[in-house]
């Protein structure tokens, strides 16, 4: 059997990265492509968004590779997905937010997707654009209460997987239809490579994350913050 590849998984308030410091302090340390795509955001909390995703990326990937969080040679492909050279690292990682959260997971090996999405947020109607006949046969046979759970579920699920294949999400997203391992916070994906696999966690209030890999994985939760920090939390 294969041996799984660690998935490590950071999951951060919006506050907790950017704390009380001063945010153009914090901008002065990004490179200027970063600041220039930060600067893109017309609303203050997309900004402190976006600045805090981009730091907390960093952060990760400095403490995976071992260079300096300025020095990180982030790259991001034509469709924007970020990546960095297989020579400095040979594997993967990515981001989501989801209103105040953020989440990075990153792995030593193989591709990685991760997805944040909202319990009761993803609408019933949208589910005919992104679900299988399965996946809304499923949806219909649940209350309302497990049926805004799954359909969250289910969104983040296509989220990461075609964040992790780097296309994000299409209508092709119809395709790819999810079933529940009995028993197990994991799902088989049919219509793509069955090597993939799929977890799903309460990643923080009424949110849940799902992680895709290209290979069986685990995960293991990672702070990238330090933890006698302040947590002063702002609603967005
Ligand atoms: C990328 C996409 C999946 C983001 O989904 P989302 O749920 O709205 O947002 P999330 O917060 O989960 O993810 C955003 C992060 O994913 C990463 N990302 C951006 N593009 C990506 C892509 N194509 N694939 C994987 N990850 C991507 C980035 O880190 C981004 O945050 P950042 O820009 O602050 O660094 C979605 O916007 C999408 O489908 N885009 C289509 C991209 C595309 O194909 N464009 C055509 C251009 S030719």
């Amino acid at each position: 059997m294969e041996i799984p590849t660690v998935v490590y998984l950071a999951v951060h308030h919006v506050e907790d990265i950017l704390q009380d410091r001063d945010l153009k302090q914090l901008m002065a340390e990004l490179p200027q492509h970063d600041r220039d795509r930060i600067g893109r955001f017309r609303r203050p909390r997309d900004q402190r968004q976006r600045l805090a995703g981009t730091l907390l990326l960093r952060r990760a990937l400095s403490r995976a590779i071992g260079c300096d969080f300025e020095n990180v040679p982030i790259q991001r492909t034509t469709r924007g997905r970020p990546f960095v050279d297989s020579l400095v690292y040979p594997g993967d990682f990515n981001l989501s937010h989801h209103g105040a959260w953020l989440a990075v997971a990153w792995t030593a090996h193989g591709r990685v997707g991760v997805d944040l999405a909202g319990i009761g947020q993803v609408r019933l109607k949208v589910a005919q654009y992104v679900c299988s006949n399965e996946e809304i046969a499923y949806l219909d046979s649940l209350a309302e209460e497990p049926q805004a759970q799954a359909l969250a579920t289910l969104w983040a699920l296509k989220e990461a997987y075609t964040k992790a294949v780097g296309f994000g999400m299409s209508r092709q997203a119809q395709q790819l239809s999810f079933r529940p391992k009995v028993g197990q916070p994991q799902f088989t994906l049919f219509g793509a490579d069955p090597a993939w696999t799929f977890s799903v966690l309460e990643a923080a209030p009424a949110t849940v994350a799902a992680i895709a890999t290209d290979r069986p994985h685990q995960v293991r939760s990672a702070s990238l913050t330090p933890l006698e920090s302040p947590r002063v939390r702002v609603d967005l």
